[in-house]
């Protein structure tokens, strides 16, 4: 799958921009500040409705301007022109809007799986080095572009998690027995929260297994010196704490969502009180993490920072490898990424995506970027995207008041 063409108007510093992209390798260079990165966040919006670099919509539209809108065209593949057209509006204040083919869609999110982007950037080191939401936030974004559907699971999870913990803290200040009415209540939310958790974790599982053979690979092929990369799953609700380098085993990975609704349930039971006590919800996915490992040593507090980039790197690749062998080939995206590298790295990342059907790349540096991946270049400055060879692009930026 690739994109064609990427439209913005008012997305970030761009008042508009347009671009014909290409399969195959595209390198947009230019200085700090220039708008790259801003270019790829919005191919990586249209596929996840969501950025690596905030948690809201707001800073995505340019400062002052009502709305952002961006649009890109979507090939299927290189034999296959079926092609798609993407549209999402965003707003602050009230609902979005999305269209594919112009058709308004009933929900924004039913955008999603229409156009499969992997995108890997500095930010990503905290995959290795932060919290466990990153790591959640990971793997739950590559469940819904696995399957689209589980991003409407996702948000019945949250919503039930926010009102089950709501009804908790209510009840965590007082004395004395549960109240029937609070009791039958609290039950409805225990049951949503097994079903739609269970279903959450089940996912995680499966494409874990799927995707750890896919991360190791990448880790040896990546990284200068040999190590096992294993990425394993934590979770109280399901007593699973695995050691450094230990992988979890094959019958918990195959877990239904059935299964693990019913630990779930029962993990709730058992651990009823002391969640009316603390007024929190103890048990389910929004509790649970990935544990990596280098050979016997976790990842996080061991790894060096050169270890943790090859790790980072390895889950995307990983990632990239599960939604191909899914069948569709994402839109690889390398945000600013070649510059943390060394040369030895450098040359065996562009090797081993040389293959890609397309690859965007930005850097402030051109010479950072393998002459192996040259591909298309294009400069961007001041608002401007040029073309190195003949193309087609243009762009106006944000102006500055003072100029
Ligand atoms: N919502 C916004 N409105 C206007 N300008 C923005 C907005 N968000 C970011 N910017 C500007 O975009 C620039 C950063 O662009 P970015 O794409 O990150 O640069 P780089 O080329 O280094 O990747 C900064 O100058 C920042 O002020
Ligand atoms: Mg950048």
């Amino acid at each position: 799958m690739f994109v064609t063409q990427l439209s913005l108007a008012d997305f970030r510093s761009w008042e508009f921009a347009e671009l014909d992209l290409a399969p195959g390798v595209t390198t947009l260079t230019g200085r700090n500040g220039q708008g790259k990165t801003n270019l790829v966040e919005a191919v990586e919006y249209l596929a996840s409705l969501g950025s690596h670099r905030v948690a809201s919509d707001a800073p995505l539209i340019r400062f002052g301007a009502p709305r952002a809108i961006v649009r890109a065209r979507v090939q299927a593949g290189l034999d296959d022109t079926r092609a798609l057209a993407l549209e999402v509006e965003i707003h602050a204040g009230r609902p979005n809007k999305a269209s594919i083919n112009r058709g308004p869609l009933r929900r924004v999110r039913d955008i999603l799986g229409a156009l499969r982007v992997v995108l890997f950037s500095p930010e990503d080191l905290a995959l290795v080095k932060g919290d466990p939401s990153d790591r959640r936030r990971f793997i739950d974004d590559l469940l819904t572009q696995r399957w689209p559907r589980l991003a409407g699971v996702r948000a019945d999870y949250d919503r039930v998690l926010r009102q089950r913990s709501m009804l908790l803290k209510s009840l965590s200040g007082r004395r004395g027995p549960t109240s029937p009415d609070a009791a039958a209540t609290l039950e409805v939310w225990d049951e949503q929260l097994a079903r739609l958790g269970g279903e959450i974790v089940a996912a995680r599982l499966q494409t874990l297994a799927e995707m750890a053979p896919h991360v190791a690979e990448a880790y040896l092929a990546i990284a200068p010196n040999n190590n096992d990369a294993t990425v394993a799953y934590k979770s109280s609700s399901l007593g699973l704490d695995p050691g450094p380098g230990e992988a979890v085993e094959r019958p918990v990975l195959e877990s239904t969502r059935d299964e693990v609704a019913a630990q779930l349930r029962s993990r709730m039971a058992a651990r009823r009180n002391e969640e009316v006590a603390r007024g929190v919800t103890l048990v389910g996915p929004h509790r649970d993490d990935l544990v990596l490992s280098l050979g016997h040593l976790p990842a996080k507090g061991y790894a060096s920072h050169g270890e943790s980039w090859s790790f980072a790197l390895s889950l995307r690749l990983g990632a990239y490898a599960l939604l191909r062998a899914d069948g569709v080939e994402p839109v690889l995206i390398l945000d600013d990424v070649f510059a943390e590298l060394d040369e030895v790295r450098r040359d065996r990342l562009a090797e081993r995506i040389a293959g890609a059907e397309q690859v965007i790349i930005t850097a402030a540096v051109a010479s950072d970027v393998p002459a192996s991946l040259a591909g298309r270049r294009w400069t961007i400055h001041e608002g401007t995207v040029t073309p190195e060879a003949a193309g087609g692009s243009t762009g106006s930026p944000a102006k500055d008041d003072d100029g």
